[in-house]
């Protein structure tokens, strides 16, 4: 086979890249390990920033999201022992978030794939790259039978897991790695969720509440690393939940028996540089970041619309300024959100073995947020996601 752009990973990334590259009639194939079901069954956080909200719209992919997402102008913080806080995006940057599921982005740019015929080859094993630095090529086995795609262009949008970051060799390659002796234990209820996202700080750890529709709730605590799902009942957990939030919300919270329940462990990652060669990494395949700032799908949106422009003004004009600026330009907005995701994985979890000191200096840092409106501004501009560069 043989194609302009091949893709690797069918997720979000991966499948935005598809459907942008193909508006501007450039060709692309993706080749994706698991069956689309399978990628479709995933749960994952919905927070959107201003900026991909607009992607979403600009590439005729937020007829869903308008009618059934729920636009969000802040986020509520619930502090043990204080007051109620509430971070007013709107206000301070004039922009507003939507709460949408990456399940439902990512039904919907299958949909297009299809809609659009665009080729995806599922159930692809051995991914192996080739050649990055001449004329590339991509090999995998489908249902015991050998293939090969050349093309001018690989990218790497096959997650944390995937073959394409270790494509870029060892002594080129270098990586930055945060893990946190934690994890979220989430839990999917339908039942109607409380009005507002929210995030808790408390003593004995983080919880939160999010939602996915009218009638389904996201709940998540903090839990140690070494914890398993069998270790929590629903009893359990929403005892927990109840004791981390304070009294005053528990009208809100509307308990029932959970439909899901998993343990995601939280990790900060950034592999440099996101080019070598041919091969241009995008999404999870070059960075994670802790779930805490909702800046995961965002960040993979961000890296889709830099690396699309590039490839665009490669193929349609010419130039090769932005696939040369790429790596950079994308990773300036990737560490900024692995900066504010950190501090807010700081500011709001319990981190075994802290001492008083620790303890105070976070008490303190809610309490410069808390009453300062200048600090509030500062959070909020990275909150809401840096704009794209030009
Ligand atoms: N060959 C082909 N596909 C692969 C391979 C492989 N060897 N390895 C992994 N994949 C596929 C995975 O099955 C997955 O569908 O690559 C895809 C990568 O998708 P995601 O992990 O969803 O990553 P990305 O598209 O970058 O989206 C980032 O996902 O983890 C969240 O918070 C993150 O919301 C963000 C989003
Ligand atoms: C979620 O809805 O799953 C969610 C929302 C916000 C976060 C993390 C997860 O920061």
């Amino acid at each position: 086979m043989r194609t302009q752009v091949c893709i690797i990973g069918g997720g979000p990334a991966g499948l935005f890249l598809a459907h942008v590259l193909h508006a501007a009639g450039i060709e692309s194939i993706v080749i994706e390990r698991q069956t689309k079901n399978h990628v479709l069954s995933r749960i994952r956080a919905g927070v959107l920033e201003a900026g991909t909200v607009d992607l979403l719209r600009q590439y005729g992919l937020a007829g869903r999201m308008d009618r059934d997402g729920m636009p969000k102008d802040g986020t509520r913080i619930f502090w043990e022992g204080k007051a109620d806080f509430w971070i007013d995006v709107i206000r301070w940057t004039g922009k507003r978030m939507m709460v949408w599921g990456q399940t439902q982005i990512t039904e919907d740019l299958y949909a297009a794939r299809e809609r659009d015929g665009g080729e995806m080859v599922f159930e692809v094993e051995n991914v192996a790259l080739h050649d990055l630095d001449g004329a590339p090529s991509v090999t995998f086995d489908r249902h015991g039978e050998s293939q090969r795609i050349d093309c001018d262009f690989i990218a790497g949008c096959d997650g944390f897991h995937g073959p394409s970051r270790m494509a870029i060799p060892a002594d080129i390659r270098r990586e930055y790695e945060r893990a946190y002796p934690f994890g979220w234990l989430g839990i999917m209820v339908e039942k109607p969720p409380m009005k507002e996202i929210a995030y808790a700080y408390h003593s004995e750890g983080f919880a939160m509440a999010s939602r996915r529709n009218p009638m389904l709730s996201r709940y998540y605590v903090q839990v140690p690393s070494t914890d398993k799902v069998e270790d929590w009942s629903d009893d359990r957990f929403w005892e927990a939940l109840h004791r981390r939030l304070p009294e005053h919300a528990h009208g809100e919270i509307e308990t029932g028996p959970s439909i899901e329940k998993s343990i995601a462990p939280l990790r900060s990652f950034v592999a440099e540089p996101m080019r070598w060669g041919k091969l241009f990494l995008a999404g999870d395949a070059a960075h994670i970041v802790p779930p805490t700032g909702a800046k995961g799908l965002n960040l993979a949106f961000s890296d889709v619309f830099y690396l699309s422009r590039a490839l665009i003004a490669h193929f349609r004009e010419n130039s090769d300024r932005y696939l040369d600026s790429y790596s950079q330009m994308a990773l300036r907005r990737v560490w900024a959100a692995e900066n504010i995701s950190w501090r807010m994985t700081k500011l709001l979890h319990v981190f075994p073995g802290e001492d008083p000191f620790d303890q105070k200096i976070r008490q303190n840092d809610f309490d410069l947020l808390a009453g300062s409106e200048d600090i509030q501004r500062a959070f909020a501009f990275e909150y809401i996601g840096l704009p794209f560069e030009d």
